[in-house]
């Protein structure tokens, strides 16, 4: 038994594909290397250079190597970029993984877990949101997101095949045994872009809207820490094979924090004072949006490890010291 992880090559496809041979898997990653790097996928596994849209090489894949879940991390995931470029999200997000559920169907792989995104709640009325809120997302990411869930529940009703979609919040941090990071180069994420600005990489940094119905102005989010985040993934796999139903899941601490304070923790593990520039919104960004996760502690048996902003500040800077010389191979 094989996972085929598409998008292995990339921050939390990478992660994914340690802590799969970390549990003794069998692992293939298929990654067109776009925002990825080959040497951020582990030697140990099996790469292969392509597109999860092609639906010949997928078909291949999942015969050669007897796949008996994909877990598709595959994604554009900017949502400004979104924003000025819906049809290349509702391609690459969408489009493609229609492409990939038809080959998964027709070589009867039984299992897929899904990267969904907090996006699909677009303004969560209440918070923390669970998975029962009415999903409205604000932009085409989110919306190309939720059209995969939405393809998900009908597949899995047709056909024979579980599935697992978990609904990511704002995914942070890296690997604690400093194995794995966030090494995508021009990345827009807080975390990534206020640590590039303490380490000196980039001139100050810029806060985006500060007028928000939060208690300082600033957007809420729930950062949740990659290790803790491909575990859950652990747990889904775990669960659907044992013959768990169909779920979707959010994936965060329930606690959120605001943009300034995050900058603050990042100035303070840092040591280094930057320029901060209180700016206008950004496109298509909600004020606040912080997981419910009682439905993922009850059905995966998902507990958090990592849960301290501290630590995942501490490890993404760690990281961002170390690039350079990655990148440089
Ligand atoms: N922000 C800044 N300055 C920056 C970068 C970000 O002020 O330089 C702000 C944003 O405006 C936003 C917050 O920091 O208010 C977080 O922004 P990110 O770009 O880090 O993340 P998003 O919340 O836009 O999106 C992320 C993931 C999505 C996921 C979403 C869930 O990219 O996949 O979180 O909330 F769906």
């Amino acid at each position: 038994m094989t996972v085929l992880v598409t998008g292995g090559a990339g921050y939390i496809g990478g992660h994914m594909v340690l802590e799969l041979l970390d549990a003794g898997e069998s692992v293939v990653v298929l990654d067109n290397l776009s925002t990825g790097f080959r040497w951020a996928v582990a030697p140990a596994a099996t790469l292969i250079e392509g597109d999860f849209g092609d639906a010949e090489l997928v078909a291949d894949l999942l015969a050669r190597f007897k796949v008996d879940a994909i877990i598709h991390f595959a994604a554009k995931i900017v949502v400004p970029e979104s924003v000025a470029d819906p049809l290349g999200y509702y391609e690459n997000n969408t489009a493609k993984a229609r492409s990939l559920l038809e080959q998964a169907v027709k070589a009867g792989v039984p299992h897929v877990i899904f990267s969904s995104t907090a996006a699909v709640y677009g303004e969560p009325e209440a918070s923390p949101v669970v998975e029962d809120a009415p999903t409205a997302p604000i932009n085409p990411y989110g919306r190309s997101k939720l059209m995969v869930e939405w393809m998900l529940a009908d597949v899995a009703a047709a056909h024979k095949l579980t599935y697992t979609a978990l609904r990511y919040f704002n995914v942070a941090g890296a690997d604690p045994k400093g194995r794995s990071g966030q090494s995508t180069p021009n990345a827009t994420h807080l975390i990534k872009v206020a640590v590039q600005a303490a380490l000196g990489k980039r001139q100050g940094m810029e806060v985006f809207g500060t007028d928000y119905p939060t208690p300082d102005g600033s957007c809420l989010r729930d950062y949740i820490q990659v290790t803790d985040l491909v575990r859950a993934h652990m747990d889904a796999l775990r669960r659907l094979r044992a013959g768990g139903g169909s779920i979707t899941c959010n994936v965060g601490y329930g606690r959120g924090y605001s943009v300034l304070e995050v900058i603050d923790m990042v100035k303070r593990v840092s040591g280094a004072d930057f320029d901060v520039r209180l700016s206008g919104r950004r496109a298509g960004d909600p004020a606040s949006i912080v997981a419910s996760n009682a439905r993922i502690r009850r059905e995966l048996g998902w507990r958090p490890r990592h849960d301290d902003l501290e630590q995942i500040v501490r490890q993404a800077l760690d990281w961002e010291r170390g690039l350079e010389k990655r990148l440089a191979g």
